[in-house]
């Protein structure tokens, strides 16, 4: 059931995303050739702790982390370690606070220092993945119309939709209903109803869409070897458009 948010209750809603985008800006600030990814994971832990929120990812179904620290050809929770980052390396935060009783969530690629040409085009494509499946969203708009603008952008430029792992509801939860895929037919799906908040993430790969998980239960990485990408934004579908709460 795709729930709906009261006015009071997205008004919870906006401190953690407030400190989600905050974080994560932060982090892109921050962020640099040298550092480990667990290094990273404690610049987070530390900003979300000091804006008076929890991470909500940490113990999360046992997850060991504040954020998912993803290099490469890890597409999503990647899990901080001693993994140093290297000029050339496209990295994928991402992150949520919880806070007033209800959470943010968010992710960014950021570029380590100069990076080839088509990892460059991965990540700007991916961030615009997120607006094109946005485009238009309102109130009444067919959930899946959000995967197609997606793919249809992500695949009309090469590029591969990863179809594991999709986006959500939010609230009280983490994750909520419904699932927002990434893929899709057009004008199918359940109409989103004004004041419901998700959060869209296009996860979008250079080769194919396989991922396979490793031992650990957790580190997502594609088959092929080749990067992907993530960006992820939470937002409340309003009557007349969306507003983004951690931009
Ligand atoms: N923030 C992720 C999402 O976009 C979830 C992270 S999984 C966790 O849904 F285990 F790290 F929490
Ligand atoms: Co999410």
């Amino acid at each position: 059931m795709i729930h709906i948010k009261s006015e009071e209750e997205i008004e919870l809603l906006r401190e953690p995303c407030r400190i989600v985008r905050d974080c994560l800006a932060f982090v892109g600030g921050h962020i640099r050739a040298g550092m480990t990814t667990k290094e990273v994971d404690t610049l987070v832990y530390d900003f979300i702790r000091a804006s008076g929120a929890e991470p909500s990812c940490l113990g999360y179904y046992g997850y060991p982390a504040s954020a998912c620290v993803s290099v490469n050809e890890v597409v999503v929770h990647g899990i901080p370690d001693g993994r140093v980052l290297e000029e050339g390396d496209i990295v994928s935060v991402d992150l949520c606070a919880y806070k007033n009783g209800f959470h943010g969530d968010g992710a960014r690629t950021f570029r380590i220092g100069t990076v080839s040409p088509d990892k460059d085009k991965l990540v700007r494509v991916t961030e615009e993945c997120f607006f094109k499946g946005i485009e238009g969203l309102k109130a009444g708009t067919p959930l899946y119309d959000i995967g197609y603008k997606v793919q249809q952008h992500a695949e009309g430029n090469g590029l591969a939709v990863i179809r594991a792992y999709t986006g959500h509801g939010i609230g009280r939860e983490m994750h909520e209903d419904p699932s927002v895929l990434n893929y899709g037919r057009k004008g199918t799906g359940p109409r989103l109803p004004a004041n419901c908040v998700i959060c869209v993430e296009p996860m979008i790969a250079l080769g194919t869409w396989k991922v396979k998980v490793l031992p650990d239960g957790w580190t997502a990485v594609m088959q092929d070897g080749k990067s992907a990408a993530h960006y992820e934004n939470t937002l409340v579908v309003r009557e007349d458009g969306v507003e983004i709460l951690t931009l």
